[in-house]
């Protein structure tokens, strides 16, 4: 059909379709524990709706023949800033796990946040991608040998997501009424060969603060690092005295407290603070491409997807992304945007409660 974008699979065409593929496939218990979050699942929802609450104000008659989506992390070009989120035991999902997943950010040329709770060795997962910007997500553990033996194996990383969102684990229905356990023989690599997962030193440090832990982490390593988690102004003010190089604005896909805020409201309050100042990307909700557009909109220079490359497993985590690219492109087309640097907050409108739509 003349003027349609490119089919990229005969029954897969959004994100949307990638969830009910992949939530008919897995198991119950893996099922809820990537699809579901803690309690009501408030903040989860509102993470997806919050881009609703957005309007697009598309430019008319801008050249848009030649569209340019690249743009860069870490000083690494990517073909879109988009990168994956780390999400915990992609083997759950299909066997070659993480390695699947780094093969796909390869073959599209975005970048990836291994997890610490990987299955597959963070050497085996960057081997996959030379070319592409990967980083290291990290939960200080209450054993600091153990969260430091991940720091040594960073294998291509070029930065620590130091997790900041994770004093305990958010309340998770679906796991206390799943009895949600991982099979016998999955591990978690790179923490366990360190040291075994019943030894107490592997729970989150509770008591950590950043004051202590930054110049700690910067005594133990010369990597980026970006604080992935943050969810008020305050907080980035604080990332922001103590020289950190990005901020992750997420709520951990709505998974951690139930009831904060959509990242993409919170994004909005935070990027006047962080602009200019300490690199601001964001997670959390993202479904299709013109999501992206709205978060870049909002001054976010990178967004993260997570469940959405956890479903690709089941049909193709490389599907996923092409869908979310052409998505983009298309908006980009129809609004009136050449490359990434246009997109900007004159693209946004909100719908007052009046019935009139505001500038931002
Ligand atoms: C989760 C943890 C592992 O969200 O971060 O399940």
């Amino acid at each position: 059909m003349a003027n349609r974008a490119e089919e990229l699979d005969p029954d897969v065409c959004c994100i949307d379709d990638l969830k009910s593929r992949a939530s008919v496939q897995l198991p119950q218990m893996y099922r809820d524990y990537y699809n579901e979050g803690p309690m009501d699942l408030l903040t989860l929802r509102d993470n997806e709706a919050a881009f609703d609450r957005y309007k697009i104000r598309p430019k008319i008659l801008v050249d848009v023949n030649y569209i340019d989506t690249s743009s860069e992390l870490f000083g690494t070009k990517v073909s879109f800033p988009l990168g994956l989120s780390p999400t915990a035991m992609h083997k759950l999902a299909h066997p070659d796990g993480e390695v699947a997943t780094s093969r796909a950010a390869a073959a599209t040329g975005i970048s990836m946040v291994l997890s610490s709770y990987s299955t597959c060795s963070i050497e085996d997962a960057t081997a996959q991608g030379l070319e592409i910007p990967y980083a290291m997500q990290m939960c200080v553990l209450k054993d600091r040998k153990i969260t430091l033996h991940l720091e040594a194996r960073r294998g291509g990383c070029k930065a620590l997501f130091l997790s900041v969102d994770n004093a305990v684990l958010g309340k998770r229905l679906n796991e206390f009424r799943n009895k949600f356990e991982l099979p016998v023989d999955m591990t978690w690599p790179n923490i366990l060969s360190h040291s075994s997962v019943h030894s107490d030193g592997v729970y989150y440090d509770a008591g950590m603060n950043l004051e202590e832990t930054i110049p700690w982490l910067r005594d133990n390593s010369n990597l980026q690092i970006w604080l992935k988690g943050v969810n008020r102004a305050d907080d980035v003010q604080l990332a922001i005295k103590l020289g950190l190089d990005g901020i992750v604005i997420s709520n951990h896909g709505g998974r951690q407290l139930d009831g904060v805020p959509a990242t993409l409201d919170v994004l909005r309050e935070c990027a006047p603070i962080a602009t200019g100042k300490v690199h601001l990307a964001i997670d959390s909700g993202i479904r299709r491409g013109s999501d992206i557009s709205k978060a870049l909109a909002l001054d976010a220079s990178h967004c993260f997807i997570g469940r959405a490359a956890v479903w690709g497993l089941a049909k193709g985590v490389e599907l996923g992304i092409k869908i979310l690219l052409q998505e983009l492109r298309i908006t980009m087309a129809l609004a009136g945007c050449r490359s990434i640097k246009d997109i900007d907050s004159s693209f946004l409108s909100v719908l007052q409660p009046n019935g009139i739509l505001a500038k931002l």
